[in-house]
């Protein structure tokens, strides 16, 4: 059993970019600005856009955390948007979902200038994404990606199975390992809540990708021997031992599943920090497409 350590190599990635960014401030070069809109004040929410302001910092990136009041109205919403689609400073920008019910996320999302969209979540760039032409990859799928490719993890002909088809991992993820090239190449069964007798699907698969959100569903008698294992679940369950009053669970029961599997994804630690580094890279990229508009 092997552990795909995702804070290990979104640690590397860091510094990959963080050398970049030196780079470019030698050279006088504008540095990546990522700004991040924040609707109202979920807790989980709050904490991984704090995380992503804090990523920026760390690598030399500039960054615009835009607070706004949890009654804000869809129209004033759409304007802060398009402040931030205007603004030549900023190079690319997310809108930390879910927003509050009486915001139409669809259309907040279709507001973003695709070019700006390092979250990969517009159209555009989810239509690009499937015609294999350059685009912004959404940042969880495309940490999956990068962790299949630095540990070598062998994907052509072999059978994923993907758990879950949520628009920001189960169907994009679906779409990429169908892919041609590597990591790619896989033949991909797209399951979900209506699937029928999954066990027996996901017991064929060589890659199951679990993106589901249930706390250790995944048990080792629904995975054959030697698979590769990737737990996309970060679910908060209460825990009064634990500092924060909760723990952070995977989908995956990964006691009984890691003896068995090749590869695995532990929770926390291995999905979880690459999403805010994918991000980091997209929007070096943001900067760089900017640069040559
Ligand atoms: N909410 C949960 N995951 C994400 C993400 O990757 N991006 C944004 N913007 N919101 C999220």
């Amino acid at each position: 059993m092997n552990i795909l350590d995702g804070k290990k190599v979104s640690n590397d990635i860091k510094n990959e970019i963080a050398e970049i960014v030196t780079k470019m401030k030698a050279k006088g070069e504008k540095v990546p600005h990522l700004a991040a809109v924040l609707v109202g004040e979920n807790g989980a929410s709050l904490t991984y856009v704090n995380s992503k302001v804090k990523s920026c910092e760390r690598i030399g990136f500039d960054s615009t955390l835009v607070k706004l009041d949890a009654d804000i109205t869809e129209e004033k919403l759409l304007a802060e948007i398009e402040k931030l689609n205007t603004n030549d400073a900023i190079d690319g920008f997310i809108v930390q979902l879910p927003l509050p019910k009486h915001i139409d996320e669809q259309k907040i999302l279709l507001a973003v200038n695709p070019d700006k969209d390092v979250d990969g979540f517009h159209p555009t760039n989810f239509g690009k994404m499937a015609l294999d032409m350059p685009s912004f990859i959404p940042a969880t799928p495309f940490g999956i990606i990068e962790l299949l490719e630095r540990y070598k993890v062998e994907t052509s002909g072999k059978h994923c199975v993907v758990i879950g088809r949520s628009h920001i991992v189960g169907r994009p993820m679906s779409i990429l390992m169908s892919r041609k090239g590597f990591p790619g190449d896989a033949t991909v069964t797209l399951t979900h809540s209506r699937t029928q007798n999954l066990e027996a699907i996901t017991k064929e698969a060589d890659i199951v990708i679990s993106a589901l959100g249930v706390p250790n569903f995944l048990k080792a008698n629904m995975v054959k021997e030697g698979a590769v294992i990737i737990d996309v679940g970060i679910t908060r369950v209460t825990d009064s031992e634990a500092p924060r009053g909760y723990r952070i669970v995977g989908d995956v029961d990964y006691n009984e599943v890691a003896p068995k599997s090749s590869y695995i994804t532990p929770v926390p630690g291995g999905v979880g920090p690459m999403t805010i580094a994918m991000l980091l890279k997209n929007t070096l990229l943001a900067r760089s497409r900017h640069n040559q508009a």
